[in-house]
């Protein structure tokens, strides 16, 4: 938990990973990237094209494509 109660890191059902603060993600090729947000969401359907960033493709997914 961060200050204030709130948890650093939630999965949403079907989308994204949201990151609260400030994090470095890896991606599968082993860049870093620093979050840059208050809050940052990270794909998890794998279909982003902005990579490691979710920008909302999950939501027209199939729900069985859907993480
Ligand atoms: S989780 Fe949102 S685009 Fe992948």
């Amino acid at each position: 938990m961060s200050e204030g109660g709130h948890p650093d890191v939630i999965l949403c059902p079907g989308g994204p990973m949201l990151l609260r603060g400030d994090h470095v993600v890896q991606d599968a090729d082993g860049v870093e990237h620093h979050t840059t947000r208050p809050v940052s969401a990270v794909c998890r359907c794998g279909k982003s094209s902005i990579q490691p960033w979710c920008d909302g493709t999950h939501k027209v997914l199939p729900p069985k494509l859907r993480p």
